[in-house]
């Protein structure tokens, strides 16, 4: 599949440079929240430079992470030796993962669907290397529910998209994750300002369960 991520190659520095304040401010305790269900097999898509690596429960048997950065990717792999489970970081896309069909326990996505090029083959790819009975667990930003903030997501959107990595402010996760056919067990949806003087985004925090368990 040809990669359609756009091309920041600047964008693995500077979130490797803002992410560990976002943590500070809160994001690592979203993040411990995220996993607190992973068992099994994992796949964590964009993985970036292993945030999420800590907070894996003793129930995680392996954790095959991706991350199409170079940059993030060479932190994740730092990251990978201190974590508390097995993890292997390797180069991959959302759209392509690397797994045999209903393979796979738990698919993890940390401020990731924002990214991807194709969510909806992001997702389906999600469904497909998933047991029946596996789970999605997410945490993102997402459009705002309130009208004007959305519209003026909407209007950041393509220039955000172009100096941010690909990410799209405006994008709605989580009927996305329902309309691949997960089911979505639960979902919290809360207000973070990720940097002082950023204004408090959207953000979802919740499990999606594969049918056919
Ligand atoms: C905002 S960062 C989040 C990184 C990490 N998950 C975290 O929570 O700190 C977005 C990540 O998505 C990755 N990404 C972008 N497009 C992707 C794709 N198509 N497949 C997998 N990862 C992707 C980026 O390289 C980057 O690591």
């Amino acid at each position: 599949m040809p990669d359609a991520t756009p091309r920041t190659p600047s964008f693995g520095r500077r979130f490797a440079r803002v992410g560990p304040r976002m943590d500070a401010r809160g994001a690592a305790d979203h993040r411990r929240r995220l996993v607190a269900a992973a068992h099994g097999a994992v796949i964590e898509i964009g993985a970036g430079y292993g945030a999420t690596f800590p907070h894996y429960p003793a129930a995680v048997t392996a954790v095959l992470a991706l991350e199409p950065d170079p940059t993030l990717r060479a932190l994740a792999l730092a990251a990978a030796t201190r974590a508390p489970v097995p993890v292997t970081v390797q180069d991959g896309r959302a759209e392509a993962l690397p797994a045999a069909d209903a393979s796979i326990d738990v698919v993890v996505s940390s401020l990731v669907l924002c990214s991807v090029a194709e969510q909806s083959a992001a997702l389906a790819e999600a469904v497909r290397v998933l047991r029946p009975g596996g789970l999605l667990l997410f945490y993102e930003h997402v459009r705002s529910a309130n009208r004007v903030l959305g519209a003026a997501e909407d209007l950041l959107t393509p220039l955000w998209s172009r100096i941010a990595g690909g990410c799209h402010p405006n994008r709605d996760t989580a009927a996305a994750i329902a309309r691949v056919g997960l089911t979505v067990q639960d979902l919290e949806r809360f207000g973070f300002s990720a940097l002082p003087g950023n204004p408090r985004v959207a953000h979802i925090l919740g499990v999606a369960v594969k049918a056919g368990a």
